[in-house]
């Protein structure tokens, strides 16, 4: 068993799954570029199907022009805590990958679950730099695609927000309920030996 803090798990692990959760009160604080290089470096060594490192992060810091476009793509109940955040993103991945050898590109199986494994190094790096990353689907993915200019041959996969936790009493009444770090099913309900078990 771990704890860390109101988390425990049933199983013994590294602290930092525990500590990575996705707060809503931001407070606002600004990240320099330097720290956003670190948690983007994070996700550089993340594992991908035939090292074809098929994620692209689209983002912007607060207080820099490209700030309004990236809030503006948000969902209203997602902009009204992002907006106090230091980091916004837009999270794609490349649909086709050049097999060493290959003259032409094929489609890839993993760039999904490879854009995944980068995040979640992100996210976890985020963590133990003191910042807190925050996944999004609330947003307007084709706006995104067309105004942060993805080529057709990337899939728009989440956005994701990064910044210094606040108070829960900065966030709507309605919001603050939820600003706890909530639990997880049991390992036995998500890994079958053997094969699937219904
Ligand atoms: C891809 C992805 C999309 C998400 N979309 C939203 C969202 O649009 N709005 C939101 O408030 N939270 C969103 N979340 C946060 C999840 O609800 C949260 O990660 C989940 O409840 C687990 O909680 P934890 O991250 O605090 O451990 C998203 C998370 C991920 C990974």
């Amino acid at each position: 068993m771990t704890h860390f803090e109101s988390r425990t798990s049933d199983h013994e692990i590294e602290p930092i799954f525990l500590q990575r959760w996705s707060p809503r009160a931001f407070t606002g604080e600004s990240m320099p570029q330097a720290e956003l290089n670190r948690i983007f470096e994070a996700a550089r060594w993340a594992p991908s199907s035939y090292n074809s490192q098929p994620w692209r992060f689209l983002y912007a810091r607060r207080d820099t022009p490209a700030w309004p476009l990236f809030l503006g793509l948000l969902v209203e109940g997602n902009r009204s805590w992002a907006q106090h955040a230091a980091v916004l993103m837009v999270a794609v991945s490349k649909k086709t990958m050049r097999p060493m050898g290959r003259e032409e590109d094929v489609p890839s199986h993993s760039h999904s679950f490879d854009a995944g494994a980068a995040w979640a190094n992100l996210a976890l790096q985020a963590t133990s730099m003191g910042w807190h990353a925050h996944g999004m689907v609330g947003f307007d993915m084709k706006r995104a695609a067309e105004e942060l200019r993805v080529p057709d041959d990337y899939r728009v996969e989440a956005a994701i927000a990064i910044g210094r936790k606040g108070h829960k009493a900065t966030l709507p009444e309605a919001l603050q309920a939820r600003e706890v770090p909530n639990g997880r099913e049991k390992v036995g309900n998500f890994a079958f030996e053997g094969g699937f078990t219904v």
